[in-house]
């Protein structure tokens, strides 16, 4: 069963193009490679793509730093390349979500460059945030990048510029009329084109205030914005609701504005996600208010650790926050900015955690590769490309290992993603993972994900809520039971390392690892493994 509207339950499975399938050659993945392998998105049994930016770039962050947001950079083809992948995607019945960066933009984009020409005061620089030194030449303020160093960059003529990324990344100026018109144009651009949405990559950023004033810890609120910066979740967490640069309230009014321009567009229905990592969480309602965005991502499985009381309260909280305000959740375990799942918890606990996870309200976001259980990449320093590694020195490794190209086929690395030097390098360990190994193993992490997700279309699609049968807090015989019931289909995860006997009668649908024992009504439950039962 398909949820209605087509997002609200839907699964959706991100690419990140460089790193899908290269068709020429080059050793980067481009847009006629991700279209030759839609069947196998397909067969996969998800609802939707989001592709990760393949906009004209210079490339320092991945693509995220946009030099022209309406063509395709020639690395990953043209705009026929995209328009023909957009119609295969249809014709198969997939979705189309692509990521749109309003935040900042390349500092090869036009306007940038055309700010570098102008004079200070002008309208050209007016675009993006340039001010001053300070009398002693310091920048505006001590904000620190979310990538490592100042967040400002001084100009020929001595004036400084925002970029909460990196240097080649200038944040454009929400306040002028002139970028909301542009991009809204941009918007029209790609619905005009057949997406089906937008990823919309920080999206709480666009709106600054509070430009002229320093931070007590700026490096702190920089590190505890990072995923991939391992840190106390009590100092993360105390950190976070102090962060000045993210969340104001104006960057609703942009949502409200764009809502109308998606929903001009009728019949389509047209979605948006945010990335929004606000705090404190109740803030990220105000996303999806039901005339602003469609979803907000949540991150709160990105980082959580494989522990029942941890994720109980997640999975509580996740749910009745998006309640409040009439929405579904939306859930991640991998993407390209943190470590792969199976890297973080473990090949096993991963794909416990991936069948829990499939099971609940809302919507699923896979990361490509996570269907194979892929861990991170082994980069060595020298095939680092993140803009994170190179702007702290080496003090932070980055987020190279989570987007290492995927292993296809054959016995040794490349593995079929490239017939050239892939741009960053795969291991020859992974010769199990590939797909084609794992589209025969009925074990496999491949098939188990499938057949999670046929179940899910058949079982659990608009099935309301869900009701905890074991837990921390609901009776469980010990604290590493998790067990739920949505509709008929109830499912157990055991995260300890010993089986668990619980008395369940019904008919097994899947289970995530190892054997299931049952006898009398009573199943022993293998170590670190989810079941789905049908009633
Ligand atoms: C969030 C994106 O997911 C990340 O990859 C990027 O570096 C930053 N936004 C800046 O655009």
């Amino acid at each position: 069963m398909k949820s209605s509207p087509w997002w609200k339950q839907a699964t959706i499975y991100q690419i990140y193009p460089r790193s899908f399938f290269d068709s020429n050659g080059d050793g980067e993945g481009d847009l006629p490679g991700i279209t030759s392998k839609l069947e196998y998105v397909k067969e996969l049994g998800v609802d939707a793509i989001w592709l990760s930016p393949f906009y004209t770039s210079p490339n320092k962050d991945g693509g995220y730093d946009v030099a022209d947001p309406r063509d395709v950079d020639p690395r990953f083809g043209n705009l026929d390349d995209a328009k023909k992948l957009i119609q295969v995607a249809h014709s198969l019945g997939l979705k189309v979500i692509v990521d749109v960066v309003p935040n900042h933009f390349s500092d090869q984009h036009i306007w940038f460059q055309q700010a570098l020409k102008a004079e200070r005061g002008s309208a050209e620089r007016a675009r993006f945030h340039f001010y001053d030194a300070n009398e002693d030449g310091t920048p505006p303020n001590n904000w620190i990048s979310l990538f490592g160093g100042p967040s400002w960059t001084q100009v020929a003529d001595g004036q400084y510029y925002l970029h909460l990324f990196d240097s080649s990344q200038p944040d454009l100026n929400w306040e002028n009329p002139e970028v909301a018109s542009d991009y809204e144009v941009t918007l029209r651009f790609w619905l005009d084109l057949g997406v089906d949405g937008f990823r919309i990559d920080v999206a709480h950023g666009l709106v600054k205030e509070n430009l002229l004033t320093n931070h007590p810890d700026p490096q702190g609120i920089s590190d505890a914005l990072r995923l991939d910066v391992s840190m106390d979740p009590e100092i993360r967490y105390a950190l976070l609701p102090t962060v000045p640069y993210f969340d104001r309230q104006g960057v609703h009014e942009i949502y409200r504005k764009w809502r109308k321009l998606f929903d001009s567009y009728k019949d389509r229905d047209i979605m948006a996600v945010a990335e929004a990592w606000v705090h404190p969480p109740i803030n990220s309602t105000r996303y999806v208010r039901s005339d602003e965005l469609h979803q907000v991502f949540n991150f709160d499985l990105l980082d959580a650790p494989f522990k029942s009381d941890f994720l109980f309260e997640v999975v509580n909280r996740s749910i009745e926050l998006m309640d409040s305000v009439g929405a579904l959740p939306t859930w991640a375990l991998s993407n390209h900015d943190s470590p792969r799942v199976a890297s973080r918890i473990g090949e096993v606990q991963a794909r416990a955690l991936a069948l829990f996870v499939l099971a609940l309200p809302g919507s699923c976001y896979v990361f490509a590769g996570q269907e194979l259980g892929l861990p991170d990449g082994e980069i060595p320093d020298s095939s680092r490309q993140d803009p994170i590694y190179i702007r702290t020195k080496g003090a932070q490794k980055g987020r190279d290992g989570a987007r290492v190209p995927l292993p296809w086929n054959g016995e040794t690395a490349p593995f079929g993603f490239t017939t050239g030097k892939p741009w960053l390098p795969l291991t020859d360990k992974w010769k199990e993972l590939t797909v084609e190994k794992q589209s025969v193993d009925p074990k496999s992490t491949l098939n188990l994900f499938r057949t999670a997700l046929k179940l899910r279309a058949d079982h659990l699609i608009d099935q309301g809520s869900i009701t905890w049968l074991e837990s921390p807090e609901h009776g469980s015989k010990s604290d590493s039971l998790l067990a739920l019931r949505r509709g008929n289909v109830s499912i157990y995860m055991n995260l300890s390392d010993s089986a668990a006997e619980v008395e369940i009668t019904g008919k097994l649908l899947i289970m995530s690892a190892g054997i299931v024992d049952s006898r009398d009504g009573k199943v022993k439950i293998p170590p670190v493994s989810t079941i789905w039962v049908h009633h």
